[in-house]
């Protein structure tokens, strides 16, 4: 496995590869890896022979006050980890290497932010379209794999590469949970042991509402209202949104007719969770 920090050099690698007529995937992440990431990548393995991770923790996603700073980093776990689940190069660039002193060009999508995280994350879906573009144009992967857990993310990816006309396969793979319900996230570790518990009611929430709705609840107000009762029922919590939205347009759906994505964005004590579920009637 072979490390590289320079943008020409990594520009440089695809072409030879591509002459060996191997495909390449690429897996963009912040690094701090867990059992979601290893995940991406063996998807990422099943539609490429040569597998490239990304590991940058990217500044323009993060807002003032966000955890830009304490982001958690573990280059030589995440090395190992990486080695193990079969990657051949890491791309792991400095921010000076990315973002020039005059870097001025963003990438913006018109509707799609304006929902879920990106009302009281402003910026960040700027910041996460502008990253994958440079990315996708720095190591010119075939296919690319992101976490269904960042389901507005991946959508945002997804008519981003539409309208680009960018030449990439988009694949979204499944959340991976612990065993408790919990999603896997890096900033988990943020976690104290008594915030768990409180924790797991996102996942408790999802569930709760898949069971109103498959009893014959197709009020999204009302399965919204039971799933606040239940989170606001642990005071570590603090609700950023709950929402049940076309998993499309990212739009409020009023009477649930047709399967619909149910998404939250909670603050257990200073970390911010999100979960989503395809509710089904
Ligand atoms: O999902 C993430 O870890 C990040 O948003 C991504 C896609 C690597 C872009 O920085």
């Amino acid at each position: 496995m072979q490390i590289i920090n320079k943008i020409k050099e990594m520009q440089s690698l695809p072409d030879r590869i591509k002459r060996e007529e191997k495909r390449i995937a690429l897996v963009p992440t912040m690094g701090f890896l867990h059992k979601g990431h290893i995940s991406l990548m063996k998807e990422g393995l099943k539609h490429a022979e040569f597998l490239v991770i990304s590991i940058f923790v990217n500044p323009t996603q993060f807002g003032p006050g966000e955890d830009l700073e304490s982001y958690p980093r573990n280059f030589e776990r995440d090395f190992a980890l990486a080695e193990k689940a079969g990657v051949n190069v890491i791309f792991a660039p400095e921010a000076k290497e990315i973002y020039s002193a005059h870097f001025q060009t963003y990438v913006t999508l018109q509707d799609l932010p304006n929902h879920l995280c990106g009302i009281s994350r402003p910026d960040h879906f700027r910041g996460v379209a502008t990253i994958v573009t440079k990315l996708f144009n720095i190591v010119k992967p075939n296919a690319a794999v992101f976490g269904q857990k960042d389901f507005q993310q991946l959508a945002v990816i997804k008519q981003m590469v539409s309208d680009l006309n960018l030449d990439i396969k988009i694949i979204g793979a499944p959340i991976i949970r612990e065993d408790d319900g919990l999603a896997l996230s890096s900033r988990n570790v943020y976690l104290s042991p008594s915030e768990r518990l409180p924790a797991l009611s996102l996942f408790k929430a999802l569930n709760n509402s898949q069971r109103l709705l498959a009893s014959g609840v197709t009020d999204a107000s009302k399965i919204i209202s039971e799933a606040v009762e239940l989170i606001d029922s642990y005071r570590e919590t603090v609700i950023d949104y709950i929402a049940v939205c076309d998993p499309e347009t990212l739009t409020d759906i009023k009477r649930i007719e047709k399967p619909v994505l149910m998404a939250l964005a909670v603050k257990v004590g200073k970390t911010r969770l999100i979960d989503n579920m395809v509710l089904e009637p």
